[in-house]
Formats: structure tokens, C-alpha cells, sequence
């Protein structure tokens, strides 16, 4: 790694900041962290939230030697990364496509994959020794599945090593990362709602396609979706 790290108890958030910077140029493996963020963005703008200290929240600016065409193939990279270190703990990771890292029914890390001018950044909030959340939230900590002293430095250098490693594999050999996804895919072989196309629809999750897009069949016929929102599961 020869990016710069940049650290600060308290930011807007690590992703804004890292996008200033991947526009300015910063090289591969710039890494933006913060403790607390007063402006922490998740995906279709919805908020993060993290107690002071009790999360991981960072942003890695990459410099991808692969086409913007293929940037969002990150989102798996990241997920699978996160999904390694939390099994690192001796814990069941899966993930929920394209990019939550759910520890059982719950949600432990989120993901948002976003380009800058040349630069890609991958913004990660990873829930390390929160103690609690709001219960329609549905979410788990390290510490509540029984790490009892998880550390982030290592999970940090963890994620960011398999960012790395199997970001190395986008541009040829995806099919590997696929792979390593496809055993942790949540909701596989499960009947799931989800808004599609702008619509709500039902179907059955059957995988991953070659390019991860995720395979669902509807009416009998298996659609390749590229991109969908708010992806549960029908009881
Ligand atoms: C999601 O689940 O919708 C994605 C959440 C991503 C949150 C992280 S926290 C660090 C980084 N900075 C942000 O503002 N967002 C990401």
C-alpha cells in the first residue's frame, strides 16, 4: 500500500472525503477513517449510524486497473472481504446481495461502491462492538455474536488485504470471486420480494451469474438482475 491515510475522530463522512480526494488524484490505497461521522450515507441515501468508537467506518480510494465498466464487480470484492475477516472469528458470514455482509439474520456491514473522476471508493461500516440497536433495524455487532474483544486494527488490515487480493481477480478471474460469493449468498433457493425495474416482484434466488449479477427465477423463468432494492425474504 502507498496511499495516505487520513484519520479523524469526527467527519461528515469517510466516503465524502475520500471521493474529494480520489478526484484530487490520491493514489491506490488512500484510506479515509473516521470514529463518528455526522453525515454517514448508505445506499438510495439512507443514513449510517454507528455509536462513537463502537464501529469500523472507513473509505478506500482504488485507482482499478480495469474499466469503469467493471467497477461495481468491488461491491462482491468488499463484501467477501468482510465476509472472511468475520469468519476469521470463527463466525458464519453471508452475503446479502450486492452488498451487505449479514452474521444470521442480520445485518453486521454495509457497503457503497462509488466513483470519483479515475478513482473508485468503496465506503465500508462495519459493526465491531456495538451494543445495541434499534430493533427494526435488525442488526448484529461482533460483540453481540460473542467476539469479545474484537480488533478493529486487524479487522481493518484484514479487509483491505482481501479488497486487494480479490480485487486483483476483476479484470480476469472473477469467476473465482463468484465462487467464494455464491457459498455465502443469504436467501438462496428462498422465495424474495423486491423492488425490480421500479416494480415489486417475487421470485426464487438461484445464484449468481459470470458478471454477479444475481439469478432469480419469476414465473419459471430466471432473470438476470442487475440491480435491485430492498431484497427480503417472504416468510
Ligand atoms: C449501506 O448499507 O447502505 C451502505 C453503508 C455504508 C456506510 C459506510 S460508513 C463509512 C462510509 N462513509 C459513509 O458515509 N458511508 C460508508
Amino acid at each position: 500500500l502507498n496511499g495516505l491515510l487520513e484519520y479523524a475522530e469526527v467527519m461528515e463522512s469517510t466516503s465524502d472525503r475520500a471521493l474529494e480526494l480520489g478526484q484530487a488524484g490520491s493514489p491506490s490505497g488512500t484510506l479515509v477513517m473516521a470514529e463518528r461521522q455526522t453525515k454517514g450515507r448508505g445506499r438510495r441515501g439512507s443514513r449510517w449510524a454507528c455509536p462513537e468508537g463502537e464501529g469500523l467506518l472507513f473509505s478506500l480510494v482504488l485507482d482499478p486497473d480495469v474499466g469503469k465498466e467493471l467497477w461495481s464487480r468491488f461491491a462482491l470484492v468488499a463484501g467477501l472481504a468482510v465476509a472472511e475477516v468475520i469468519e476469521g472469528f470463527g463466525l458464519e458470514a453471508g452475503i446479502k446481495w450486492p452488498n451487505d455482509v449479514w452474521i444470521g439474520e442480520k445485518k453486521c456491514a454495509g457497503i457503497l461502491v462509488e466513483g470519483a473522476a479515475d478513482r473508485l471508493v468503496i465506503g465500508i461500516g462495519l459493526n465491531v462492538s456495538v451494543r445495541s440497536f434499534p430493533a427494526e433495524l435488525e442488526a448484529t455487532s461482533l460483540l453481540l455474536e460473542g467476539v469479545p474483544k474484537p480488533s478493529r486494527e486487524e479487522i481493518l488490515a484484514g479487509v483491505v488485504q482481501g479488497i486487494f487480493r480479490w480485487g486483483s481477480l476483476v479484470g480476469g478471474g472473477y469467476e473465482k470471486v463468484i465462487a467464494e460469493v455464491q457459498k455465502r449468498l443469504v436467501f438462496r433457493n428462498q422465495l424474495v420480494r423486491m423492488l425490480w425495474q421500479g416494480e415489486p416482484c417475487e421470485g426464487v434466488v438461484r445464484g449468481l451469474n459470470d458478471e454477479g449479477h444475481l439469478l432469480v427465477e419469476m414465473n419459471g423463468v430466471v432473470q438476470a438482475v442487475v440491480q435491485a432494492d430492498e431484497i427480503r425474504s417472504v416468510q
